[in-house]
C-alpha cells in the first residue's frame, strides 16, 4: 500500500524535477505545478516517507535533483498533518527504480517555528515583493518584510541559505540572518544575531536558552531579566568553529563529511550532529552527537535540575531541605525542580526572609555583571550587605555569595538574582534563597544545608568544646593576666597548643640564628626546646595585617591532626608579632628529593605520594572545617627522619591578611602549581588536586614542574612535555633516569595517568583526593578518558577578560615562595 502511495508521488515529483533542472532552482518555475496559480504555494503534503518519526511529509519548494543528501525548501508536516513548519530541512533524497522518496530530516531552519500552520497554508511572493505566509484560515504568520525592495525571485544555495535577491541579483532577504536553533557548516552568527533553542524535543517553539555574540565574545544564557549567562567564550577556537572576536563561523566549509550541523539544544548544550555514512539508512537518517561545543559540568547548566533544585555530583537533583518553604514540583521526576509553597508576596514584604544554604554555587555566578547592571553584581561586599541588598528589593528572589579571593575573607561578590534557576552543590559560596513566611508563623532565620546527624554531631562537639574551653579559661585567668598582649584573653585548649611568648622563642630559637628556609608567608627558624624536642618557628613576617580572627584560625588548624600533615604545637601572639611553632621535619621539604641525583627508590616515592594523597583528603573532607590548601608544591611537603610526607602551611591563607598592595590579585599559590580555573572564579577543593597532580608528575619524573636549565626551550614545561609523549606514546622516556625507577618503568608510567586524570583542564573532570588514595591502593582503576591537552579549559566564570590579571609564569611568588 506504501509503495502505489510512492509511485502515485514519484510520477507528481517527476514532473516537478523535470522543471527544477539548475541547482538554484528559480522559483518561478516551479510555481505552475505545485499550486498552478503564479508565485503561491499550498502546503498539501505529498511526499514522504514513514521511516523516520519526525517530520513524515513535505511538500517541496525548491530541492536539488542529485541523488544524496540535500536541503530542501518547502513545507514539513508531522505524520498527522497537525503541524507544519515551512522551513528548511536536511533531507535524504533518493530514488530506486520509479520510486522517489525523501527521508526525513532535520529541520535545520524555520520561518513558523512559533506558529505551526495547518495543511492548505498559503506561502505567496507577492507583486510588492514580499514573501508571506499565510495560515489555512488566511491568517499572517510570518513574512520576509521585503516589501518595496523589487524582489524578483529566490532560491536556496549549496550551504542551506535561503536568499531574496532583486532584479540585479542583489541579496535583499536571507535566512542565515534569522537563525533558529542550528548553524551550518560555514554559516556565520554576527553581533545582534543569535540562536534559540526549542522548548523541547517535541515542540519547535522558541524555548529558554539562547547564544549570541556581543562585546566581543560569545555566550549562551537562560533568558531572564536580565539575562543569566552560562558560558562565555574564550574557548580557543575547535574542530566545530571560529571566532574572531565578532563573528561565530561553524564548522568548516565545505563540510568534512557528509552532513553536519551544530544546533543549541532545549537543554542548554551546543552540539554538533553529524551523518557519517548513508548505507543503512533504509531505516532512517542516523545522526550522531558528535561533540558538546560547551564541555561544562552537567550541574552548570541552568535547567539540569528545575528552578530552585540543588544538583549534585553530576546531575542528583534535590530541593533544599527547608521543607516549609520548598517541595519538589513532581515526587516522581525530581529534575523538574522545586516550587515555594508561599509565593513571594511584595505586599507582604515584612514577611519575607532568607533562607541560606552554605557551600552552594550558581552557575551565573562571575560573568561580568558589572557591564549590563550595576544594581545585580555587588562586589567587596560583606556577607550581611549582600544579604540586606536582597531583603530590601522585591524583585530580588536569592542572593549569591561568593568569599573573595583577595585574602581579606571578611568581603566578597555579591549577586541578586531576580530568577533562580538549578542550583550547585560544589562547596564554594552561599546562596540565600528569599522565602515567604506566612503573617502568622514566625520569622524564621535562616538555616544552614547540613545533614541532621552532622547537626547533632557538631553540637555535642560544640558542648564539650564550651566546657573545655570554659574550665581552661578559668584556670588561665586566675594563674597569669600578663599586660601589654592586646590578644591575650583568648582561651587555648589546653593541652592541644601551647603558648609562647615572644621571650621563650628568642631563647628557644637562640635569638632566631639558625634559619631552615624562608617561605611566603615568612621565615622559619630552628628551635630546640629544653626538653631537647626539635622544633620548626615559623615567624611570619611581611604580615600587613594580622587578622582579629588570628586566635580563632590558630585554634582551627592546631586542632587538625594527621600523620600526613605537620603538626602545629603551639604559637606566639605578641604586639605585632605572631608565629607558629611546628613539629621539626628532619628531611625537609620534598624539593630537594625531587632532583637529587639518584634520589628517592621507587618504593619511598610511593610512600610519599600516598601520604600527600592522604593528607589532603583528610583536610578536604574532614567534617567540621574543610579546608582548601591553595599551596601545594614540593616546598610545602615535609618529610621525617623515616621520609613520612607531612603537608605543612595548611589553613595559612585563612590565618592572615596580606599586604593588600603588594597582592592585587586574588590568585594564591605559587606558578606552575595553580589550576587553571584560578581564572574564573569557582575554586573549589580540585585547585589542590591539579596541583598534586604536578607534584605528582615531579616526583615521577624527577624534575621540577618548570626547569629553566632545559636546553630545549619546549623541555621547560613538564606539562608540555608530557602532553607531547603522550600523543608520541613515549611516556616511558619521562621516568627519573634513577636506576630503581628505571626498573619499574611500567608501574611508574602507569602512574603517570593518575596525574593526568588530576591534571584534567576541566576541574569536575578531575577525582577527588580521596578517589586518588583509593586509586593508589589499586581500589578503583583510573578514568581512562583523559585529555591529555591540560590547557584545555571550559571556561565557567569570569567573562572574557580575567576580573584578575593573569599572573604570568614568571611572575615571582609573592605569596608563597620556596622555604
Ligand atoms: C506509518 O507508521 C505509523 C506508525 O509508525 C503507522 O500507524 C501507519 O500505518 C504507517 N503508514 C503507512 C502508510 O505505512
Ligand atoms: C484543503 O483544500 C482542499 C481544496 O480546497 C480541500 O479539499 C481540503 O479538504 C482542504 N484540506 C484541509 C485539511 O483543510
Ligand atoms: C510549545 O511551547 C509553547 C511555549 O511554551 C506553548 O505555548 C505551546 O502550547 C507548546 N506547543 C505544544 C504543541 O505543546
Ligand atoms: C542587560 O539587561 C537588560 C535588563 O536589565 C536586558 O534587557 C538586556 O538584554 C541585557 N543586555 C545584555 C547585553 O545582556
Ligand atoms: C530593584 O531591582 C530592580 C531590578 O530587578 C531595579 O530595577 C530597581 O531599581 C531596584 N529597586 C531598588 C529600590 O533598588
Amino acid at each position: 500500500m506504501m509503495k502505489e502511495h510512492r509511485q502515485c508521488f514519484s510520477i507528481f515529483f517527476f514532473i516537478y524535477l523535470v522543471f527544477c533542472s539548475s541547482q538554484f532552482a528559480i522559483s518561478q518555475r516551479l510555481v505552475n505545478f505545485i499550486s498552478g496559480v503564479p508565485t503561491l504555494w499550498i502546503n498539501r503534503p505529498s511526499i514522504g516517507s514513514n521511516f523516520s518519526r519526525r517530520i513524515l511529509n513535505y511538500t517541496p519548494i525548491l530541492l536539488e535533483r542529485n541523488t544524496g543528501l540535500q536541503f530542501l525548501y518547502g513545507f514539513s508536516c508531522n505524520f498527522y498533518h497537525t503541524e507544519c513548519f515551512l522551513g528548511i530541512s536536511l533531507v535524504l533524497y533518493n530514488s530506486t527504480g520509479e520510486t522517489i522518496y525523501i527521508e526525513g530530516g532535520r529541520l535545520v531552519w524555520s520561518a513558523n517555528r512559533d506558529h505551526p500552520v495547518q495543511v492548505n497554508a498559503t506561502l505567496q511572493l507577492g507583486q510588492d515583493g514580499n514573501l508571506v505566509l499565510a495560515d489555512s484560515d488566511g491568517t499572517l504568520v510570518w513574512s520576509t518584510n521585503t516589501t518595496g525592495k523589487s524582489v524578483s525571485g529566490f532560491n536556496l544555495t549549496d550551504m542551506g541559505n535561503l536568499v531574496l535577491f532583486d532584479t540585479t541579483n542583489r541579496t535583499v532577504w536571507q535566512s542565515f540572518d534569522h537563525p533558529t536553533d542550528c548553524l551550518l557548516p560555514g554559516q556565520n552568527l554576527v553581533s545582534g544575531q543569535k540562536l534559540t533553542a526549542s522548548v523541547s524535543a517535541d515542540n519547535s517553539s522558541q524555548g529558554l536558552f539562547s547564544l549570541t555574540v556581543l562585546n566581543g565574545s560569545w555566550a549562551t544564557y537562560i533568558s531572564s531579566d536580565p539575562p543569566q549567562y552560562y558560558s562565555t567564550s574564550d574557548y580557543p577556537d575547535s574542530l566545530y568553529y571560529s571566532f574572531d572576536g565578532q563573528t561565530l563561523t561553524a564548522l568548516p566549509y565545505p563540510p568534512t563529511s557528509i552532513a553536519q550541523y551544530i544546533q543549541l539544544g532545549y537543554d542548554g548544550h551546543l552540539r554538533v550532529y553529524q551523518l557519517d555514512n548513508l548505507e543503512n539508512n533504509m531505516l532512517g537518517l542516523n545522526w550522531k552527537e558528535v561533540g558538546d561545543i560547551l564541555t561544562l559540568s552537567d550541574c552548570r547548566y541552568p535547567m539540569v535540575c528545575g528552578r530552585y533544585s540543588i544538583c549534585a555530583n553530576g546531575g542528583q537533583c534535590t530541593c533544599p531541605v527547608e521543607v516549609n518553604f520548598f517541595k519538589p514540583f513532581s515526587e516522581r521526576n525530581p529534575d523538574l525542580g522545586c516550587t515555594e509553597l508561599t509565593p513571594i508576596s511584595c505586599d507582604s514584604s515584612q514577611y519575607h526572609s532568607l533562607v541560606e544554604l552554605k557551600d552552594t554555587a550558581y552557575f551565573s555566578f562571575g560573568f561580568n555583571y558589572e557591564l549590563n547592571s550595576s544594581v545585580f553584581w555587588l562586589e567587596g561586599k560583606k556577607i550581611e550587605d549582600c544579604q540586606r541588598a536582597c531583603l530590601s528589593n522585591c524583585s530580588c528572589k536569592a542572593a549569591v555569595y561568593y568569599p573573595s579571593f583577595n585574602l581579606n575573607l571578611l568581603r566578597g561578590d555579591c549577586l541578586l538574582l531576580n530568577e533562580v534557576f538549578s542550583l550547585m552543590d560544589v562547596g564554594v559560596g552561599t546562596v540565600f534563597l528569599k522565602v515567604q513566611n506566612s503573617p502568622n508563623a514566625p520569622v524564621i532565620f535562616p538555616r544552614q544545608k547540613m545533614p541532621f546527624k552532622v547537626i547533632i554531631g557538631c553540637t555535642l562537639i560544640g558542648i564539650i568544646l564550651i566546657l573545655s574551653v570554659c574550665s581552661a579559661l578559668s584556670k588561665k585567668r586566675s594563674e597569669k593576666r600578663k599586660a601589654g598582649d592586646f590578644l591575650d584573653l583568648e582561651p587555648i585548649l589546653p593541652g592541644i597548643l601551647t603558648r609562647f611568648s615572644y621571650n621563650e622563642l628568642k631563647i628557644i630559637t637562640q635569638d632566631f640564628s639558625r634559619k631552615l628556609g624562608k617561605g611566603g608567608f615568612g621565615s622559619v627558624y630552628e628551635g630546640t626546646l629544653s626538653n631537647g624536642t626539635k622544633i620548626a618557628v615559623k615567624h611570619l613576617d611581611g604580615v600587613g595585617q594580622v587578622k582579629e580572627s588570628f586566635l580563632t584560625e590558630v585554634k582551627t588548624v592546631g586542632g587538625i591532626h594527621h600523620i600526613n600533615l605537620v603538626k602545629l604545637i603551639g604559637f606566639c601572639a605578641e604586639k605585632s608579632h605572631r608565629l607558629l611553632i611546628y613539629e621539626y621535619m628532619v628531611n625537609g621539604s620534598l624539593d630537594r628529593w625531587i632532583t637529587q641525583e639518584n634520589g628517592l627508590t621507587w618504593h619511598k616515592r610511593q610512600m610519599v605520594i600516598s601520604d600527600i594523597a592522604k593528607g589532603l583528603a583528610y583536610l578536604h573532607e574532614d567534617c567540621s572545617h574543610k579546608i582548601i590548601h591553595l599551596d601545594i608544591k614540593p616546598q610545602n611537603i615535609l618529610l621525617d627522619q623515616n621520609f613520612n610526607a607531612k603537608i605543612s602551611d595548611f589553613g595559612l591563607s585563612k590565618l592572615i591578611e596580606k599586604d593588600k598592595s603588594k597582592v592585587v590579585t586574588r590568585m594564591r599559590g605559587t606558578p606552575g602549581y595553580i589550576a587553571p580555573e584560578w581564572l574564573s572564579s569557582i575554586i573549589t577543593e580540585k585547585v589542590d588536586v591539579y596541583a598534586f597532580g604536578i607534584v605528582l608528575l615531579e616526583i615521577l619524573c624527577g624534575r621540577k614542574n618548570l626547569d629553566w636549565s632545559q636546553t630545549d626551550e619546549e623541555d621547560v614545561h613538564l606539562l608540555t612535555v608530557f602532553t607531547r609523549k603522550a600523543e608520541q606514546e613515549h611516556l616511558t622516556d619521562m621516568v627519573d633516569r634513577n636506576e630503581d625507577m628505571q626498573l619499574h618503568r611500567e608501574a611508574v608510567t602507569e602512574m603517570m595517568s593518575l596525574a593526568a586524570w588530576c591534571l584534567q583542564g576541566d576541574f569536575s573532570k578531575r577525582p577527588s583526593m580521596s578517589l586518588v588514595v583509593k586509586a593508589l591502593e589499586g581500589l578503583v582503576t583510573v578514568e581512562t578518558n583523559l585529555d591529555y591537552n591540560f590547557r584545555n579549559v571550559p571556561k565557567v566564570g569570569a567573562g572574557n577578560q580575567p576580573r584578575e590579571a593573569a599572573i604570568s609564569s614568571k611572575l615571582p611568588s609573592v605569596l608563597s615562595g620556596p622555604r
